[in-house]
């Protein structure tokens, strides 16, 4: 049977949210933003470890104490400029057999639940490629023109939204990633191959939190899981 890790890119420096401290460390629910993905995958019982690629300058790690997760959390100061040359340069610092399986997580998800993530594993541990937790597309979609005035409606029928974790084989990552470093996600580099991964549907919940008024959702549906 094969293994399953997480590897969590957050060499960002969060640059919509307009702080002078990368978002992955700002606070959230009394923790930063990033410990709450790292509490979620490191709770996860098929996963094995939990990588966590930080920017080869990152000072902020260090300020907080991650003992109580252990062994299970290795953090990696090898991240990129882009986010698929993090998680490249994560995977190949952490020397994973080439069919174990590796979720990579966004820090900036901080909702992902428990259910979510057992979700994806148990639908993908048997798929041949590989495949990510998205949405439907809820909302009428437009293009935009010129002055900010509406184009036209876009047929959103069939358009997902991608999230993350997205799980695949480390070797076939690998490999991916290696010919399309210019990908916003793993996906997308798998797709390149000529692969077709699969959807697994996920909730609004796992969101990313992108924007300085994210955080205060963030923080009321993580109070509201606790009560
Ligand atoms: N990330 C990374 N290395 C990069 C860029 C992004 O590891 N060079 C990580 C972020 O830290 C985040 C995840 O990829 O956990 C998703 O990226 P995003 O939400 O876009 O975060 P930032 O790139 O930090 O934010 P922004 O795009 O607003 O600058
Ligand atoms: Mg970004």
């Amino acid at each position: 049977m094969s293994e399953f890790f997480a590897l969590v890119p957050a060499a960002g420096s969060g640059s919509r949210m307009g702080s002078g401290l990368p978002k992955q460390y700002l606070a959230l629910a009394g923790q930063p933003m990033i410990y709450h993905a790292l509490a979620t995958l490191c709770a996860n019982v098929d996963i094995s470890i939990v990588f966590v690629v930080l920017a080869p300058d990152d000072e902020q790690w260090h300020r907080y104490d991650w003992s109580r997760f252990g062994d299970k959390l290795q953090p990696l100061f090898c991240g990129g400029a882009l986010r698929a040359e993090s998680v490249l340069n994560g995977l190949m610092a952490a020397e994973l057999e080439p069919d174990s399986w590796v979720l990579v997580h966004d820090a900036a998800r901080p909702c992902l639940s428990q259910a979510q993530l057992a979700r994806l594993i148990s639908e993908l541990r048997d798929d041949e490629v590989g495949g990510i937790l998205a949405m439907p597309v809820a909302d009428t979609l437009k293009r935009a023109a010129a002055g900010q005035r509406i184009a036209r409606t876009e047929n959103r029928e069939g358009l997902w939204q991608a999230q993350t974790p997205q799980m695949f084989r480390t070797g076939l990552l690998l490999q991916a990633l290696q010919g399309a470093r210019n990908v916003t996600d793993e996906a997308a580099a798998v797709e390149a191959l000529g692969l077709h991964p699969k959807l697994v549907e996920s909730e609004s919940t796992n969101f990313k939190v992108t924007y300085p008024q994210d955080i205060r959702l963030a923080e009321l549906l993580l109070g509201s899981e606790k009560k």
